[in-house]
């Protein structure tokens, strides 16, 4: 009991030089950094300490080295993943998005290409959506698997996407938990060091990150999303990995469908080839040649493979292997209870509100389950009648109905499309 209270005075007051020092613009080394993550792990540094020092870093920022030596911490409180492949694995990771089906819809798309995809994802947060809810809203389907099935599933379908386990990056879980009290996510050298970290550890050789830009984004502006992609890329090589990172636009849900189950029927809808939304697969061009392109191919290869059934296949081949079915998936039908939202006003659609329909499909699944929902019918820029519908509530009423449309802001004038995009 003295030596485990001795213990946490000594790394308390450890902690608190930390704090000081980068609250006063001071930086903090590796080993520094690799010191309190142990502790904050043994539970002999409180949370006050850590959101403290969270606080202190995002307002007086980390520099690259800092960030890479936060990284290489975090990596090291957990295992990291050795998937025995030989090839070239991949992965992806979004900074969390609203409508953001990219995850479903492209991995099967590169693996169909020829490249092994190896794909760890998270849960929903907050008011983005989460890859592995949406697949687990197919029936059957399993996510929490082993770092060997992990590697077989892999091996024998060319693509996997798995629930991070509780032993990868235990650190950043506790970190990213306290931060999102906090309001400590929006520091660049805080979100690299948990998005890189994951990706590490997870056995990936080749990351493409996808930075969300906008009002449903954590990144607000695309100066910080910038900033914020090249550091992801500068941390992954300082660990000897290959990266590329996009910006995307998050001022509105990026596919037409919000929710656990509408998203996968649209991961269905587009790989199979019977419905591709126009934004949806704007975005999905660029990441799944990006990927094909870190693996040494040529990103013709994406249009071939969209061109045949080779991706749907995929899917359909990953879906079974975690334990659904095709007829599962092929079943999957929305919540019957439907409601029209409708414009208040005539003109152009200026703003789409992402968070506030994460918000809104959040409070939809609470009550109706994985197949409610929102379907948006307008993009940002499309000109619009008062009374027209704009989008659908799926396990919901009129009262969803009327959120949703105030989720939409309409203007006189022809408002700028946000599908620029870098
Ligand atoms: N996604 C992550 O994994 N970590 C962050 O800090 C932000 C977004
Ligand atoms: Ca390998």
């Amino acid at each position: 009991v003295n030596d485990a209270n001795s213990a946490k005075v000594l790394n308390s007051e450890f902690a608190r030089r930390l704090i000081e020092r980068k609250r006063d613009g001071g930086r903090i080394e590796p080993e520094d950094w690799r010191t309190l993550t142990g502790a904050f792990m043994r539970l002999e540094v409180d949370d006050g300490q850590l959101a403290a020092l969270a606080m202190a870093a995002l307002l007086r920022g980390l520099d690259l080295e800092e960030t890479v030596g936060l990284t290489a911490a975090l990596i090291e409180s957990g295992d990291v993943i050795d998937l025995g492949l030989d090839d070239f694995v991949l992965d992806k990771h979004s900074s969390g998005g609203v409508g953001d089906t990219i995850s479903l819809v492209v991995v099967p798309i590169v693996a169909a290409c020829g490249v092994r995809v190896a794909k760890v994802s998270g849960r929903a947060l907050g008011h983005t959506g989460g890859t592995l809810d949406k697949l687990e809203a197919i029936p059957g389907v399993r996510t929490e698997i082993g770092p060997q099935e992990f590697a077989a599933i892999v091996r024998e379908v060319g693509c996997a996407i798995v629930a991070q386990s509780e032993r990868l990056v235990p650190a950043d879980k506790r970190l990213y938990a306290l931060r999102d009290r906090t309001g400590t996510i929006p520091s660049p050298g805080l979100i690299a060091a948990s998005m890189v970290s994951k990706k590490i550890a997870s056995g990936a050789d080749g990351i493409v990150y996808d930075v969300k830009c906008g009002n449903g984004a954590f990144m607000k502006d695309e100066a910080s999303a910038g900033a914020l992609a090249r550091l992801l890329v500068e941390v992954t090589t300082a660990f000897g990995k290959r990266s590329a990172a996009v910006v995307s636009p998050m001022n509105e849900p990026l596919g037409p469908a919000v929710g656990t189950a509408l998203e996968a029927i649209e991961a269905r809808e587009y790989l199979s080839g019977r419905r591709r939304d126009a934004r949806l697969h704007e975005l999905v061009d660029v990441i799944a040649s990006r990927m094909v392109e870190l693996a040494g191919l040529d990103r013709a290869r994406v249009h071939q493979a969209l061109a045949g059934n080779g991706p749907y296949e995929r899917f359909i081949a990953m879906i079974e292997a975690q334990g659904g079915s095709r007829a599962a998936l092929e079943s999957l039908t929305p919540d019957p209870v439907t409601a029209e939202a409708h414009a208040q006003s005539s003109g152009y659609v200026a703003g789409i509100d992402a968070e506030q329909i994460g918000e809104l499909a959040r409070e939809l699944h609470l009550r109706g389950g994985s197949t409610a929902g929102v379907r948006v019918a307008l993009r940002v820029g499309d000109p619009v009648e008062a009374g027209q519908p704009v989008g659908t509530v799926y396990g919901g009423g009129e009262e969803e109905a009327r959120t949703l449309s105030r989720a939409f802001t309409v203007s006189v004038s022809e408002a700028r499309s946000t599908s620029a995009m870098r």
